[in-house]
């Protein structure tokens, strides 16, 4: 016996509404965005279980490193900022405060086997999200965000190394580790940009000196060609640095494009109280330095051309190296969404390129929110923003990038206020003593699982053809069936 026409229409409906319902978002209305981003959110804060019984706050279960967690609660934090939900905001500072400890430094006991420079330094970037966006102060007998800020800068600084390459950082903390004699963008540029947040934050002029030693180290290193403002992915100690992995990736752009901008808006104590002693006006950014606008400018430049390629016709990321060939890996899928969330700051921070970059994050949280349509409910997302057939795809980091993409338009949306410093409302109490103490992950850097993708997206491909024809069939079998 044929079912009757109404279970069939609702049975039709709930199958086809699954094959078609891909998210959408005006990324010029704030309530879109909104509504849009939690969807997202909420998919991705499915992934955490760090609140379970028996797991740890901050963890992410397997495959998924340390580190992408630290990257994770960044964006959460972003998330409270841009749109005010403050749903997840237990997790979020639990999971943050646990992973740091008492000492304030992100080098975890359960961690310090494994764990490098970058790893420590994306949750380090995390409590300066934290701090800058005035989000709300962590337990009582916890350091403040700053402080942990401070406390893995101060171990960081401690491991920097003049035994070979003439300086730098290397990405292991640990001899015992694979990739010791590697020194790498992840590391150097996260110590870079760390140093100038904290510079900007706390108007402390040692942290600008070691954003500076830092920077110098490296833009005379083969990390950098300063011609063509490409940044490479790390070098190694076994032939004194004299030659680069060259893959590029986004976020080895956007961790110094980043820095940059913070060191091109921090303006030290002293120039400040110089400036208002010599009744001097500063301009209302009042920024520090212009010598970094040509980097600034040049970076960007080389960053837009070769991870947004025109020739698509439109202004959506892509992470060349691997999303074109379907074999990125689950670090990889993270690269975007912390870049295009980087992106947004800089514009905030360097008013000269904002009118350049606010295009291609509008392009790109509409393109993101169209890959968002996988998965047994329909939302999770993909991570080919220029197409809005899913790719087949899903998970934490195509999760949190499509997030960033979605949520940064709020900042032009709702004209929100950059990060904060000292000297603009910053809450979060810095503490110059912060890191007395200890350090390790396995990240960033690596090894493809899978060469081919052409059978995944042969695969999406089909799962829409036969969406599709489903449709048509069932508007007929609606209509057409004889009781
Ligand atoms: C480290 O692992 C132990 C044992 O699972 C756990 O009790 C502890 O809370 C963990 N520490 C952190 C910071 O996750
Ligand atoms: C974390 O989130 C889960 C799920 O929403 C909730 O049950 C749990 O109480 C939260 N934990 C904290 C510390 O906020
Ligand atoms: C290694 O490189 C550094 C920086 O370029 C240089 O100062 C140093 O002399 C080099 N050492 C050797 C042994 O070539
Ligand atoms: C600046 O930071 C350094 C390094 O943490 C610290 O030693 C120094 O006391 C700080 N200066 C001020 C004025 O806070």
């Amino acid at each position: 016996m044929l079912p009757s026409t109404l279970p069939r229409l609702v049975l039709l409906t709930s199958i086809t509404t699954s094959c078609i319902n891909a998210l959408k978002v005006d990324v010029t209305n704030a309530d879109s965005i909104k509504q849009t981003a939690k969807t997202v959110a909420t998919d991705l804060m499915n992934y955490y279980t760090g609140w379970h019984p028996g797991d740890n706050p901050g963890n992410l279960p397997p495959p998924y490193y340390w580190w992408e967690a630290g990257g994770m609660f960044g964006h959460m934090i972003d998330y409270w900022y841009y749109t005010g939900d403050d749903s997840w905001n237990d997790n979020v500072t639990q999971a943050i405060s646990w992973q740091a400890g008492k000492e304030g430094t992100f080098m975890p006991s359960n961690q310090t086997q494994s764990e490098g420079n970058d790893d420590q330094v994306f949750w380090a970037f995390t409590a300066m999200d934290a701090a800058e966006l005035n989000f709300r102060a962590p337990p009582k007998d916890y350091p403040s965000w700053v402080a942990m800020g401070q406390g893995a800068f101060q171990l960081m600084s401690e491991r920097w190394d003049d035994t070979a390459c003439g300086g730098g950082l290397r990405w292991q903390i640990f001899q015992w580790n694979a990739g010791y004699d590697y020194k790498n963008v992840a590391s150097n540029g996260g110590f870079f940009q760390l140093a100038a947040r904290l510079a900007r934050y706390t108007g402390n002029d040692t942290y600008t000196h070691w954003a500076e030693k830092s920077w110098n180290w490296f833009s005379d290193s083969v990390l950098y060609d300063a011609q063509n403002y490409q940044i490479y992915d790390g070098t190694s100690d076994t032939n004194n640095c004299t030659t680069a992995g060259k893959t590029p990736w986004t976020y080895n752009y956007g961790i110094y494009l980043n820095g940059l901008a913070y060191l091109h808006s921090a303006v030290s104590w002293i120039l400040l109280i110089l400036a208002l002693s010599s009744n001097l006006t500063l301009r209302d950014r009042q920024t520090g330095d212009d010598k970094w606008l040509p980097h600034i400018k040049g970076i960007l430049n080389t960053l837009l051309q070769t991870f947004f390629p025109q020739k698509m016709g439109n202004k959506i990321f892509i992470e060349v190296n691997c999303e074109p060939f379907g074999n990125c890996d689950t670090d990889n899928y993270t690269f975007k969404g912390f870049t295009i969330r980087w992106l947004a700051t800089i514009a905030q921070l360097v008013p000269e390129v904002a009118d350049q970059i606010w295009p291609y994050i509008q392009a790109s949280g509409a393109g993101a929110a169209g890959q968002c349509s996988g998965g047994a409910d329909g939302t999770k997302c993909g991570f080919e923003w220029n197409t809005t057939t899913w790719d087949g795809t899903q998970g934490v980091g195509q999760q949190m990038s499509a997030l960033a993409a979605i949520n940064a338009n709020m900042i032009k949306v709702g004209n929100l206020a950059p990060p904060h410093s000292l000297k603009s409302g910053g809450q979060s109490k810095t503490d110059p003593n912060a890191g007395s103490g200890g350090t390790n992950d396995n990240p960033v850097e690596l090894i493809y699982t899978r060469k081919i993708t052409t059978a995944d997206k042969a695969g999406a491909g089909i799962i829409t053809s036969m969406c599709l024809g489903f449709m048509l069939f069932g508007a007929y079998w609606l209509v057409a069936t004889p009781e």
